[in-house]
């Protein structure tokens, strides 16, 4: 068997956890790759919104094995109040939830450090989660880390505090007072007592090697989906850097982070909105700093499921989709919420960028970095609701229209259209 793949093609934020949830009944795993706590993948099930940070999208299904892969990292505190908050809706993570042991740790103090840089960093900051995201990836790049699979050895706390102090260390050359610090709003001392609580429930949890487990699955046949976190223009190489997340979110990330050989990898899935959003600092050539932006926001309730913070929203930027698409292999196209643009009387996309009076149709080092202007091709709206429908026959003709320039363009179908946040709101074509 080979291992699909499902990840964002934009900015992160794409609706990735909707469309997970949806393929779930037809795989055996859902297994995350990397990212961390960083991640909200929000799901609705009954009219129930769920936000999942750490733990696959898979879960809510009782028979299907989840697995947080080796390239993730994870806050023990995080994830066990995740674990929590799955429990009082009735499902048991217990059952059908696997660690794997090369996982790395967040520490409290990797959360610090991301604090201290980023006000270190004034007015050119990245715009983080503040969830220790780069600190954490930095000291399993440096080989400081500490895994999961280290909780479970006689010599942990040693390893914790060898880390912790080193972090202290550095935190003594910024200008960043530890005492005042609080982290999810408590004082770090009680934060740390938490974490060292959540590691011990976390015992209790299969911790498996992941790599093993996922091939071992491929060769008995079993169907696997690796879920993706953040989206391709967040990814460390290929993104908009340094306004990026600090791993691989392509898909070359799925070999490194599940331990599977690129020979494995079947389908490629790739999730964009049918606009652009993205929070937190740096380039974003379609941005809309004005009303439209603004009903985009509002109508698309585009406030981050992590942090709450407004997302910057603009139109569809084709020549960043399509280097997405190139990047990704992607096989499978899934465009989500154009019902968000439903009431707009036009629809822009970018079709090229304008740098120093040259038109460039495609994502280059330049065209990411500099500063340059959109070149649009506008789009008359389709002023209709998309409720109820289920199949692509029968869309309004200028949502159509629409849909098949941007297919032209990539030079691929869409094959799933999301209309609205419920299950039963998908179009498989
Ligand atoms: P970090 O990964 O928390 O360090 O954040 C780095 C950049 O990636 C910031 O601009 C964040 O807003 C962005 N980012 C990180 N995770 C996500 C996500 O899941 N969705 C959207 N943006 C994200």
């Amino acid at each position: 068997m080979k291992i699909d793949v499902l990840l964002g093609l934009q900015w992160g934020d794409e609706g990735k956890g909707k469309i997970v949830d949806v393929l779930t009944p037809r795989y055996d795993i859902i297994a995350r790759f990397q990212g961390g706590p960083n991640a909200g993948h929000t799901l609705e099930i009954g009219g129930d919104r769920h936000v999942l940070h750490t733990i696959p999208s898979g879960i809510f299904h009782a028979d299907k094995i989840n697995v947080i892969g080796n390239g993730v990292i994870a806050d023990p505190f995080i994830l066990h109040n995740e674990i929590l908050a799955l429990k009082a809706k009735g499902v048991q993570p217990k059952i059908n939830l696997r660690i794997s042991k090369r996982a790395h740790l967040i520490l409290p103090t990797h959360r610090l450090l991301d604090a201290a840089y980023e006000s270190a960093m004034g007015k050119g900051k990245i715009g983080s989660t503040l969830k220790g995201i780069g600190p954490c990836y930095t000291d399993k790049t440096a080989r400081f880390g500490i895994r999961f699979g280290d909780i479970l050895s006689s010599d942990f706390n040693k390893k914790y505090n060898a880390l912790k102090d080193r972090h202290l260390r550095i935190l003594e050359n910024y200008d960043f007072d530890i005492s005042k610090q609080e982290i999810d709003k408590m004082p770090v001392a009680e934060y740390e007592k938490k974490w060292f609580e959540a590691v011990e429930s976390l015992k209790e949890y299969e911790l498996i090697d992941s790599e093993l487990f996922i091939n071992h699955a491929l060769a008995e046949g079993k169907r696997i989906l690796a879920e993706g976190a953040q989206g391709s223009l967040l990814d460390v190489d290929f993104g908009s850097y340094p306004y990026v997340t600090s791993s691989n979110t392509i898909t070359a990330g799925v070999c490194s982070g599940l331990g599977v050989p690129p020979t494995a990898i079947g389908k490629v899935y790739g999730v964009f909105k049918a606009y652009c959003t993205r929070v937190g600092s740096g380039p974003f050539p379609t941005e809309l700093n004005d009303e439209t932006g603004e009903l985009l926001r509002q109508n698309g309730n585009e406030f981050g499921s992590t942090t709450g913070r407004p997302r910057r929203c603009g139109w569809l930027d084709l020549p960043a989709l399509s280097y997405a698409v190139m990047l990704n292999g992607v096989t499978d196209l899934v465009m989500m919420k154009a019902d968000v643009m439903n009431d707009f009387e036009k629809v822009k996309v970018c079709t090229a960028y304008k740098i120093d009076g040259m038109e460039n149709p495609e994502l280059t080092f330049e065209t990411l970095s500099g500063d340059v202007k959109p070149v649009y091709r506008s789009f008359e709206g389709w002023q209709t609701s998309l409720k109820g429908l289920t199949n692509f026959g029968v869309l309004p003709a200028k949502l159509s229209e629409y849909i098949r320039f941007i297919e032209r363009s990539v030079n691929l179908p869409i094959d799933i259209l999301s209309a609205g946040p419920g299950r039963e709101q998908t179009i498989m074509r």
